[in-house]
């Protein structure tokens, strides 16, 4: 103990920053000086590889950023840095113990990464390792994807996007399809304007190459791109010959693939009902682009197709109450009917979809195909809002006699319900994402489902084990049925495929038999490719059947799902991905992401945000919150009842939110632009008056501006009424964290032996602090806000913008540097990051302690590195024992602030007490 401050007291000799200088030029320290995309698809399946080539100019060590684009639909089969001609390789790991390896670096107080991001076709990978003075490092990802046919074609998509203009810049595409390539077409941003001179493209008959290779002035003079060079897709698409209606086989290394697709096959008349979601979160841009979809989507039906239009909120409304035949005037009147849908009212879904089940069920023709659309953005909240019960009620409609296709509309949407119960019902659920181009979401759905050629597909092959999903309820045309297996003897000489199908009202087969060395016209260089596919296809559709097991079955089956994972080293929902640095003990952890608007965790409490109000007020709508189950108030909404048509607004205080409205606020989706302003509203706890985590209650003032919601925010962001604090655990795989209700003025950190301390301040319109302040003996201070850092030094005083450019300060074990949105401080051997996040247009500052003292715990809300916990068995709701005392908590995810990343980490939600074992005002500061 007397060493340390010994120690300190010297080092702390010097504070921080001189008063001298000047602001330093912006300058390119990284060069990324090579690099490559290869994409190699064969048989559809695509395999990406992902080169950068990196070199530190700086005569000094730093961190090099390694950022891509995937896309969603790919699983990442291999990561490897090579540094200094070692290379490290990341490893595919059982999730649960990659997030342990990962927590446990936390606690080291080691830098640590979790990617987890996603949009709408592409998700993020990024990493970032410490490179020595002007040496060089590589970066090379490998992704893989089996290519889906939708309206006649697949769809290659690679992003590139380097950060700055590269000397050697190149994307490689060969794709190899042994029935030949009917067409291929080379899309995207890269191929416009002056880029489009760097695109070539060469063709045989089964072999197509496309090339990439912009120069370095071309990358900064195209339409997209500056200083930061290329940013943009490039979206190859194409089709393959089908002279053959029986299908395509392949065979390889004991594995076999067998695309079927005919198309020589008359359509199928339809039967389609639309169910149409109406309720007051359609109000606005949905409601809008929904009808001009349908009326698009009519347009198209054929005569000899029957429809039936339902509109649903809270009530149910039919166009007609029958199926009636696409005629002219059927169709003008229907499309009136669309046009004078209204939003307005709660949303009764499991009444909504049982009337377009029973409109089919009363209308039955035969040699037809019968498809219900259901189209909503929202939960149930009213008549049967329980989701086991809507699923096993419309199940036993249906039975199994035609598809439930769901569209949810935006992220308020529980897509999880959504996703089951149209796999419940043989169909798929698809996410329609709240954009200009929403319309042609729908239409483009509704496309892919507009030919029906076969109904009741099955497929068969003797010859063959271990198959992939092998029966169909419909095949559409332009679409593509793939099933692949194993082949059970390799020595016979021929293997065979038997497809049994109902074409319009007739049973009708295909069989086939094809030689096997014919069938394996492989080249050596990716002959296991198709024992890949067979792993990826098998564990895409066992994961997808998780939603649908129980008990022993679903464990069983995610077992299969994690051992292909990890055999084959893809990183799924059950894996991740641990890069291991050079650095000792520094990892860096890629998990598969999860879309948003994910079921809730706690079941009881699903909550939702409406409009309320005049609705239709042009540019203007009020929210306020209602629950659907609370305890008292089962299966009603909250008061003072769903927001209606035209009429006053609710009063303050109206709406009572249970539970953590973090994860409400999650849910919650606006349209971008749209003007709110809140009522108010309160919360309170319900699950047990003893449970300290949820007592307070919030209210805000009605008179809260009115603000303009930037581009895709969740209400979360905008509206904090807390700020949520991690604290890792020690050999325990889920921190833990707390929340502290804003605005405040904290003590974060105090080291009063050495006379340091810091403080944050935050208010409550903006996540974290928008002031940090620190103070070093009596005169120095360091006052940082979201504009500059100002320094004095009690005499001479002096300014730093954020934006200046690297600028970097050390003067005798105190230093001081800025770059890129991170101020790194070092003062003795406490280290502190502050970080200024803008994310969705909010703009805040983030305090990190990177390190400090093992041995004492400082004062401050960052006072302590880590705690410990023990989880109680079998508790419910789940109890974690901390210091001794049984503590309640809850599952949540936080928004890692303490990353420049921003990651989502799961953690054990608890009361600020049960954890700084003192009250929050024990914390609080009068003075910055
Ligand atoms: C892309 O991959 C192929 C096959 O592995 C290889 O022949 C080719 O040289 C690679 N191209 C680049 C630019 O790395
Ligand atoms: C199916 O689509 C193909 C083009 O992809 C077209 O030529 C054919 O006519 C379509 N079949 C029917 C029945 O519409």
């Amino acid at each position: 103990m007397m060493d340390r401050v010994a120690f300190r007291l010297i080092l702390f000799g010097v504070f921080l920053i001189s008063a001298t200088s000047a602001p330093v030029e912006k300058k390119q320290n990284v060069d990324i000086y090579s690099f490559y995309i290869n994409s190699t698809v064969s048989s559809r399946y695509a395999i990406t590889i992902i080169t950068s080539r990196v070199a530190n100019k700086l005569s000094e060590p730093q961190e090099i950023q390694f950022e891509v684009k995937i896309p969603k639909n790919a699983f990442i089969s291999k990561f490897r840095m090579t540094i200094e001609g070692k290379t490290y390789d990341g490893v595919v790991k059982k999730k649960e113990q990659a997030q342990e390896q990962y927590n446990k670096a936390v606690s080291r107080g080691e830098s640590a990464g979790l990617i987890k991001s996603v949009g709408r076709t592409l998700e993020d990978f990024k990493t970032s390792v410490t490179v020595a003075a002007n040496s060089k490092v590589t970066f090379e990802l490998t992704y893989e994807e089996l290519l889906k046919r939708r309206l006649g074609k697949y769809e290659l998509l690679i992003n590139a996007q380097p950060m700055q203009p590269v000397r050697d810049f190149k994307i490689d595409v060969h794709i190899q399809e042994n029935p030949g390539i009917s067409f291929l077409e080379v899309k995207g941003d890269l191929n416009t304007g002056d880029l489009a001179s760097a695109v070539k493209t060469t063709r045989a008959d089964k072999d197509a190459w496309v090339t990439f290779y912009p120069t370095e002035d071309q990358q900064t003079k195209c339409a997209n791109c500056a200083e930061n060079g290329l940013n943009g897709d490039l979206i190859i698409t194409y089709d393959v010959n089908r002279g053959n209606p029986k299908g395509e086989v392949q065979i390889s290394n004991g594995y076999f693939v067998h695309y079927f697709a005919p198309s020589d096959v008359p359509r199928i008349p339809k039967n389609v009902v639309f169910i149409i979601d109406r309720s007051g979160s359609m109000h606005g841009r949905k409601m809008h682009q929904t009808r001009l979809a349908l009326l698009k989507i009519l347009s198209d039906l054929d005569e000899d197709d029957h429809f039936g239009l339902i509109t649903f909120d809270s009530e149910i409304d039919f166009w007609k109450r029958e199926l009636l035949q696409a005629t002219k005037a059927n169709l003008e009147n229907a499309k009136s009917f669309v046009k004078k849908i209204q939003d307005r009212g709660a949303t009764n879904i499991n009444a909504a979809v049982l009337a377009g089940v029973d409109m089919i069920n009363r209308n039955p023709r035969k040699g037809t195909a019968s498809i219900l659309i259901l189209l909503t953005d929202g939960d149930p909240t009213s008549g049967e809002t329980n989701i086991e019960k809507i699923m096993a009620n419309v199940k036993e409609a249906i039975g199994s006699k035609f598809p439930l296709y769901c569209l949810g509309f935006g992220y308020d949407v529980n897509f999880d319900f959504l996703t089951k119960m149209s796999l419940e019902n043989s169909g798929v659920a698809r996410r329609i994402y709240e954009d200009s181009d929403a319309d042609l979401q729908l239409q483009g759905f509704y496309d892919e489902v507009a030919v029906p050629l076969l109904t009741d597909i099955q497929l068969k092959y003797p010859g063959g084990t271990n198959l992939t999903k092998s029966s169909f309820g419909l095949y559409f045309n332009g679409s593509e049925i793939v099933v692949s297996g194993q082949i059970t003897d390799n020595n016979v000489e021929s293997f065979t495929t038997e497809v049994i199908a109902v074409s319009k009202a007739n049973n009708v087969m295909y069989q086939d038999t094809v030689v096997m060395k014919d069938a394996s016209d492989v080249k050596p260089e990716n002959e296991d490719f198709l024992q890949r596919l067979w792993a990826y296809l098998t564990v895409k559709q066992l994961l997808e059947r998780q939603v649908l097991l129980k008990g022993q079955e679903q464990e069983d089956e995610k077992k299969e799902a994690l051992k292909l994972s990890l055999t084959y080293q893809f990183v799924t929902p059950l894996t991740s991905m641990v890069v291991t640095k050079p650095q000792e003990g520094e990892v860096d952890v890629a998990d598969k992401p999860k879309e948003g608007g994910e079921s809730p965790r706690h079941p009881t409490t699903r909550h939702r945000l409406v409009p309320y109000g005049p609705s239709g007020t042009p540019g203007f709508s009020h929210y306020h919150f209602f629950s659907n189950s609370q305890p008292g108030m089962s299966g009603q909404p909250g008061l003072p009842g769903p927001p209606g048509p035209p009429g006053p607004p609710a009063p303050p205080g109206a709406g009572r939110l249970g539970g953590s409205y973090l994860r409400h606020f999650h849910q919650a989706s606006i349209v971008p632009d749209d003007t709110f302003s809140f009522l108010a509203f309160d919360y309170d706890d319900f699950v047990g008056t003893n449970d300290q985590v949820m007592r307070s209650a919030v209210v805000l003032p009605t008179h809260m501006p009115r603000r303009t919601l930037p581009k895709a925010t969740s209400l979360a962001d905008i509206v904090p009424v807390h700020n949520r604090f991690l604290l890792p655990a020690v050999g325990q795989s889920k921190p833990l964290c707390f929340d502290i209700p804003v605005p405040n003025k904290l003590k974060l950190l105090e080291d009063s032996a050495s006379e340091f301390s810091m403080n944050g301040e935050s208010t409550h319109s903006h996540n974290g602090f928008h002031r940090i302040a620190l103070h070093y003996k009596s005169n120095y201070e360091l006052v940082i806000d979201k504009r500059s850092i100002k320094y004095s030094d009690g005499q001479n005083n002096s300014e730093f913008l954020w934006d200046q450019g690297p600028t970097q300060h050390s003067i005798e074990g105190a230093s001081m540097i800025l770059r890129n949105n991170e101020l790194d401080i070092t003062v003795g051997i406490i280290r502190i990051v502050v970080l200024l996040h803008k994310i969705n247009g909010q703009v805040f500052l983030w305090p990190a302690v990177r390190q400090q003292p093992k041995d004492i715990v400082l004062a401050g809300i960052l006072g302590k590195s880590d705690a410990s916990y023990d989880e109680i068995q079998g508790s419910h709701p789940p109890t974690l024992k901390i210091n001794d005392k049984e503590v309640k908590a809850y599952l949540e995810d936080v928004k890692d602030y303490r990353l420049p990343s921003v990651p989502v980490i799961r953690c054990w939600l608890v009361s600020f007490e049960a954890v700084m074992e003192g009250d929050v005002s024990d914390f609080t500061v009068t003075k910055l």
